[in-house]
């Protein structure tokens, strides 16, 4: 890995060696981050080389990742997912230029498999055989998906509540399940006890430092895909605040390697029912864990695990970070999909949830360029989209029930 200088405490600054397993800082406990060489990246890496290259997945950013060995790669296609111009959405909002990243396009339908990627291949390269991890859901399918796919089959710790269909595609990619009656903060360390017992790989959001080098590449996606025309301004999802502050290397990874000359301002948004990220960058910049209870699963979370390099994340970048209400979110699930034809979870929808109130409140102006994530696929949790999405007409199988509904429902 000539590419890679160590890694780094993003709290103390200590450095460590990127040799062996090294999950936190053996100093102060807080999250590592893995640091590079960029000017050994730059010979390699161009906009040149990229033109060049026609592997459109993740693995087209091979120089910026921590890894030595391509034998781990999945055979699956992961990322490079549409980043559309969403062009009635932004009528609706008043604003030019709208772009939607339907990242519901993954293996598993969630931005997840980013992360997956990159922690798993690392697990396979370090010689583990036994990977664990606990997640509000999408992370642990995202596990499932792309460990089934290499014939690995993980061990997964998610809270109960998690939607139906999350368990089921756990389940069905024969993942070992365990269901904790206990929230995800405690399905978390719970899995970090089992990692201390067993030794086990352990691929949790926030405490692996090489998911955000999964994270990151989904901007590297966005440059390329607005033909190298960095946005003004990013809108994210936020739950344990990885992915946000993976979007942000990924952003500052292009710009040190010299392939962008600018940087987008990141917006973090939250529930106000899961809004520890929110309240720490809107207040002293302290994450204080909550009690969550937003029908975001994605995004419920107490103690954001990798809050304090998202808060810095969005204060870096000179960004934002707002908390909209449960409802605002939902309908905005019937909104993203009535105008681009995109079906997001309802943490995907959040972040245009989020612009939307940014908007209302005067702060975002119509002239940016704006990228939204959507994070998950809506079929992830159809009974929160069937809150809002309607009810179908019921008629009997006859052309004379139908006459009779249609005239009803105003449709000749
Ligand atoms: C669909 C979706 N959106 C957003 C997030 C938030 O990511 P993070 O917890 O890294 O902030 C998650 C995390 O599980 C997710 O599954
Ligand atoms: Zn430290």
């Amino acid at each position: 890995m000539d590419n890679v200088l160590g890694l780094k405490c993003t709290a103390c600054g200590r450095e460590f060696e990127a040799r062996g397993i090294q999950y936190v800082c053996g100093k102060c406990g807080k999250n590592l981050d893995v640091v590079y060489d960029y000017g050994a990246v730059r010979k390699s890496l161009t906009r040149e080389s990229l033109s060049k290259n026609g592997d459109y997945s993740i693995w087209r950013y091979w120089d910026l990742y921590p890894l030595e060995d391509r034998s781990h790669i999945m055979p699956l296609q992961i990322g490079w997912t549409p980043l559309y111009r969403a062009r009635r959405l932004g009528e609706l909002l008043g604003l030019d230029e709208v772009w939607v990243k339907d990242d519901g396009r993954n293996p598993s339908a969630s931005f997840k498999d980013r992360a997956s990627s990159i922690a798993i291949a690392k697990a396979l390269e370090l010689g583990f055989d036994k990977i664990c991890g606990a997640s509000t859901g999408n992370a642990a399918s995202s596990t499932a998906c792309l460990c089934a796919s290499l014939g690995i089959s993980p061990i997964i710790f998610v809270p109960e509540t998690a939607p139906k269909a999350k368990i089921a595609q756990l389940l069905v990619f024969g993942a070992r399940v365990f269901t904790v009656r206990g929230t995800y903060d405690e399905a978390f360390d719970l899995c970090l006890a089992a990692t201390g017992e067993y030794g086990w790989y352990n691929r949790n959001t926030g405490y692996n430092p090489y998911t955000r080098e999964g994270k990151k590449n989904c901007s590297f996606e966005i440059c390329e895909q607005l033909n190298w025309e960095v946005p003004d301004l990013v809108f994210v999802p936020v739950g344990d605040g990885n992915i946000i502050s993976g979007i942000w290397k990924g952003f500052k990874d292009f710009h040190a390697a010299g392939l962008i000359d600018r940087l987008p301002r990141l917006v973090a948004v939250q529930s106000e029912k899961s809004s520890a990220v929110a309240d720490a960058v809107n207040g002293d910049g302290v994450i204080r864990p909550v009690k969550a209870t937003t029908i975001a699963d994605s995004i419920s979370v107490d103690l954001p695990r990798d809050g304090d390099m998202a808060v810095k994340a969005v204060r870096e970048s000179g960004g934002m970070a707002v908390a909209v209400s449960d409802e605002m979110i939902l309908e905005m699930i019937k909104t993203i999909a009535r105008t681009c034809g995109v079906f997001a979870e309802p943490a995907g929808a959040t972040s245009v949830a989020g612009l939307q109130k940014l908007v209302s409140d005067g702060k975002v102006n119509g002239s940016e360029r704006v990228v939204c994530l959507v994070t998950g696929n809506g079929l992830k949790d159809v009974e929160s989209a069937v809150k809002v999405a309607g009810r179908p007409v019921s008629i009997e199988p006859s052309l004379a029930s139908l006459k009779e509904a249609a005239k009803k429902a105003g449709i000749t």
